[in-house]
């Protein structure tokens, strides 16, 4: 059985307080220690909200980017062992928002995923289509070029200790979500990508998250798809009642 996650996103929101807020309420909401949940607080608030998980839940604290040098000039950057020292265990890799409004390249996300498994954090690898590319009917084409140049180098032990998250850019905080089936296809096309390269049973590893609009009310359908292993969440992580009933929506299945 591949592992279940629900990871929150909360991308450039809450201060200190509001992230110490959060993880108190998801700390005491009622849900199932038998899905892996990670939250992605701004780096700011990494140390305090790691210190806060309740340790008897299934709870992990994650980085939303990393820089792949170990350390140096790099003004604003943070490291590996810098989020390590803050009880960082997840860094999300590739984010959408990382590639189009900061101009990450596919070569430089490779050298990210390098230096978070090096690191031994596990990397969550974001890929997902525009779309003007959805319309034209080359999303396969393009999130295979995208695993290909920045997943695809790493040996087969080591793609399996990666997280996939397909997320298309057209349902990203827009309210638009892919359809079950369109997930399923894409989650299937992708798993049977890494099978063509590294061979089934390494493909039946890898846990792969749909990200974009998951909310309460989608995600039991969404997470119904045979090969929909849970979600990457954005603007319904940030209230800790939506984000357990995304997590409970499994027990719906
Ligand atoms: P959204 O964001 O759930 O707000 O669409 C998802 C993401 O960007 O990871």
């Amino acid at each position: 059985m591949r592992q279940k996650i629900v990871a929150g996103n909360w991308k450039m929101n809450n201060d200190l307080n509001q992230s110490i807020q959060l993880i108190s309420d998801i700390n005491k909401a009622d849900f199932s220690d038998k899905i892996k949940v990670i939250v992605f607080p701004s780096f700011i608030s990494i140390h305090s909200v790691a210190e806060k998980i309740d340790t008897n839940k299934n709870i992990s604290c994650g980085a939303q980017n990393v820089h792949p040098k170990p350390n140096g000039a790099f003004t604003g950057e943070v490291s590996t062992s810098m989020l390590k020292s803050v009880g960082v265990e997840y860094v999300l890799v590739g984010h959408s928002e990382r590639r189009e409004i900061f101009n990450e390249t596919e070569a430089f996300l490779k050298e990210k995923i390098d230096a978070v498994l090096d690191a031994e954090l596990t990397p969550i690898f974001c890929c997902g289509e525009p779309l003007e590319i959805r319309n034209i009917n080359q999303q396969n084409q393009f999130v295979l070029i995208q695993l290909q140049k920045s997943l695809f180098h790493l040996l087969a032990s080591e793609i399996e200790k990666c997280i996939i998250a397909y997320e298309p850019i057209w349902a990203i905080g827009t309210g638009l979500t892919a359809s079950s089936a369109q997930a399923q296809e894409m989650h299937l096309f992708i798993r049977n990508s890494i099978a063509d390269k590294y061979g089934v049973e390494t493909a039946n590893k890898i846990s792969i998250l749909y990200g974009g609009s998951c909310k309460a009310d989608n995600a039991a359908e969404l997470f119904s798809q045979p090969d929909v292993d849970g979600g990457l969440i954005g603007g319904a992580s940030l209230k800790a009642n939506e984000f357990a009933a995304i997590i409970n929506s499994f027990n719906l299945i």
